[in-house]
């Protein structure tokens, strides 16, 4: 089984599929890794992440090893990395390199605790439209600008990062504009995707309501 889960930046995509992917025994891939993890490699070795070629160079050479190795970074799951992770991510020929290392995982699915399990869940952007448009249930996660931003904020400090609201608020709203408006895989749900709006819902809310989709299936 394939799920997809796609949506804006903190929406609570990867929450809900860790949860699905516990309950269903599936494995779990956060997409979102695949660009972070060229995005720190051009910080870790001094580039900028709007070094196109440099971008591209590390996109063709990534593998799945190298992506775990760079998500050790501290800046891997930072602001720094996310707004790293969007600008590559704008350049097709990094969607390109990366797209096949996401498929292929969906042959030998290994959960997080290392058995082999016979599906996935994927988070991401594009992971309905382009990673797995065959998927068996595609979602669409969204929530409103102000209360995603308060949701990622809140996790910055809970993880003991500074954070100040308003220049979160404004670095999501600057992703979203260019996940949204890049010309390769742009940010939107598929046609066949169920929408979710979280704005007013609990994780646990989201979860039993999707269970009840997955179930009815
Ligand atoms: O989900 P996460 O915040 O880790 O994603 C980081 C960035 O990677 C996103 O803002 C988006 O630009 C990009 N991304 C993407 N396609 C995906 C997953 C993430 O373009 N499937």
């Amino acid at each position: 089984m394939i799920i997809t889960i796609d949506g804006p930046a903190a929406a609570g995509k990867g929450t809900l599929a860790q949860k699905l992917a516990d309950k269903y025994n599936l494995a779990y891939f956060d997409t979102g890794m695949v660009y972070r993890a060229v995005g720190i490699d051009l910080i870790s070795h001094g580039l900028t992440p709007d070094d196109v070629s440099a971008a591209e160079q590390s996109a063709k050479e990534m593998s799945f090893a190298k992506m775990i190795e760079l998500s050790k970074n501290p800046d891997f799951r930072s602001s720094l990395g996310g707004q790293a992770a969007s600008k590559v991510s704008a350049l097709p020929k990094v969607r390109e390199a990366l797209l096949k290392m996401q498929q292929d995982f969906a042959y030998t699915p290994v959960s997080s605790d290392g058995k082999a399990v016979c599906g996935v869940v994927y988070d991401g952007r594009d992971t309905g439209t382009v990673v797995c448009p065959n998927a068996d249930i595609k979602l669409f996660i969204t929530a409103s600008l102000e209360v995603r931003a308060l949701r990622r904020h809140k996790e910055y400090l809970q993880k003991g990062m500074s954070s100040v609201y308003e220049d979160v608020l404004a670095q999501t709203k600057e992703r979203d504009e260019r996940d949204s408006s890049r010309a390769s895989a742009p940010l939107k749900p598929a046609d066949d995707a169920i929408i979710i709006d979280t704005s007013n819902m609990s994780i646990d809310e989201v979860f039993d309501k999707v269970c009840r989709i997955i179930d009815g299936k």
